[in-house]
């Protein structure tokens, strides 16, 4: 037999004509002698009418017998019928199960905690089958906008010697009794990569451990990271802008049913284009204490400060300049503004928070070995000898940035939370399944 997806059984063109599906039973309802059961497969859901006179025996009580979530295949005559879900009905002239389901746990109204403990069946829900499509398609216009900029995709090390982002979010790892972590970031590695390869980029899971509970953190995220040659932080700024816009306007254009199936107007992502608006540092502070917030130079933002910034916004935002003393060591500093460093935090609208980080590095030697020891505990040069070398051997002014792909998942289908960006979610209070 020569199974379609539903989608492609569910055309006009297949209006009378003989199709075969197979996939999972997603809904049934029916008595006596017709049963109605939908089909879902990887493409989406398809009614099919079994009627008792037109199957086999044999077939007829299997597909009475056969419970949600039983595989099953589907042969029979495709018709337009209006009130089926999609606007089309597959008339069954044969039914076969491929395994009988036992009763599935997950029903309706069910906790989030116990739709976490059995993720490995939730993942089938029809919310979390379209969210990993957007990914997807979002992870595919990514990589296209890099191909089209002349960017290289290299591997980084997921096991580092050194942290990258401050030593109280690092996972410790026990590589035969040697101490070791798991990676907070690629740069450092992107940052050696640009030496033979000029315009990098990777995408790769990043790990921190997060002592807080927020809809925004992950203690695994997937990290998509770029790093240029010759870039400044200005060049740096208009490649990020360009890229969100590109991926924005992609699946708006590519995808309008995915994106409204979560409520997203995808008019919403058709208006993100480049350039986007920029506040400093010091005019963040004083425009969140201008609307009842209360914060002082040196203050991080956060979630209620990200809301406030930018709960009215319909395009991402960057806040630049912050000062160095809360900024990691890599990142150079203004010199035009002593205190200040060259960066930029690129804000999701609508209070979704920081989804990308990004700076030009410090490239130069003495200015390195400074920031080093400036650090609270100072950083050992043996630590980073390697990425100390970098700046001895021809360093050439550069910058990049990191995206989380979740925090962009988030945004883009304002999603409530962010594990639901990613098929399983690692919190603070959970690895399982
Ligand atoms: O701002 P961060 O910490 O910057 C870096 O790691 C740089 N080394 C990146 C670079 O320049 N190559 O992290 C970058 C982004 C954040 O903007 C956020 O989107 C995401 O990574 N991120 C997280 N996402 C989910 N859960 C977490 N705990 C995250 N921490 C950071
Ligand atoms: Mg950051």
């Amino acid at each position: 037999m020569d199974f379609t997806p539903v989608t492609e059984a569910m055309q006009p063109a297949k209006d009378g004509k003989e199709a075969a599906v197979r996939g999972w039973i997603y809904r049934k309802r029916g008595s006596g002698g017709m049963l109605f059961i939908v089909i879902r497969d990887a493409s989406g859901v398809m009614q099919c009418a079994v009627k008792k006179d037109k199957v086999p025996e044999k077939s007829f009580q299997d597909a009475e017998k056969a419970l949600i979530e039983s595989s099953v295949w589907v042969k029979g005559t495709v018709k337009e019928d209006k009130r089926a879900p999609g606007g089309f009905e597959l008339q069954a002239s044969d039914f076969g199960v491929t395994q009988f389901s036992e009763i599935f746990p997950i029903s309706k109204d069910q906790s989030t905690e116990f739709l976490l403990d059995v993720r490995h069946l939730w993942l089938r829900s029809q919310k979390l089958t379209n969210v990993m499509k957007v990914r997807d398609y979002a992870t595919r216009y990514f990589r296209e906008f890099f191909q089209q900029k002349g960017f290289w995709e290299l591997a980084p090390p997921i096991i580092t010697k050194a942290g990258c982002e401050g030593g109280s979010t690092l996972f410790e790892v026990d590589y035969f009794g040697e101490k070791a972590y798991l990676t907070q970031s690629g740069q450092l590695y992107n940052e050696v990569f640009i030496t033979a390869l000029e315009k990098v980029f990777i995408f790769a899971p990043s790990f921190r451990a997060e002592p807080s509970r927020t809809v925004k953190h992950l203690t695994e995220y997937w990290h998509l990271e770029m790093e240029a040659a010759y870039y400044g932080n200005e060049e740096n700024m208009k490649f990020q802008e360009e890229m969100v816009s590109y991926v924005c306007n992609k699946l708006a254009e590519e995808h309008p049913d995915l994106l409204k199936f979560f409520g997203r107007d995808p008019a919403d992502l058709l208006a993100i284009k480049a350039p986007f608006d920029r506040i400093d540092y010091q005019d963040a502070i004083d425009y969140i204490n201008g609307h009842g917030g209360k914060k002082t130079y040196g203050d991080d933002f956060g979630a209620e400060d990200e809301k406030i910034l930018t709960g009215h916004l319909k395009k991402p935002i960057f806040i630049t300049g912050f000062p160095k003393e809360i900024k990691a060591f890599y990142m150079r500093e203004d010199p035009g503004k002593p205190g200040r460093v060259l960066c930029a935090d690129l804000m999701a609208p609508e209070g979704h928070g920081e989804v990308i980080g990004g700076s030009e590095r410090i490239w130069e030697l003495p200015e390195l070995l400074r920031k080093m020891k400036e650090q609270d505990p100072p950083l050992e040069e043996k630590d980073y000898q390697w990425y100390v070398d970098l700046r001895k051997y021809g360093s050439v002014p550069h910058s990049g940035f990191g995206l989380g792909m979740e925090r962009f998942v988030k945004w883009v289908l304002n999603l409530d939370h962010i594990r639901d960006a990613i098929p399983f979610p690692r919190v603070i209070n959970r690895c399982y399944p």
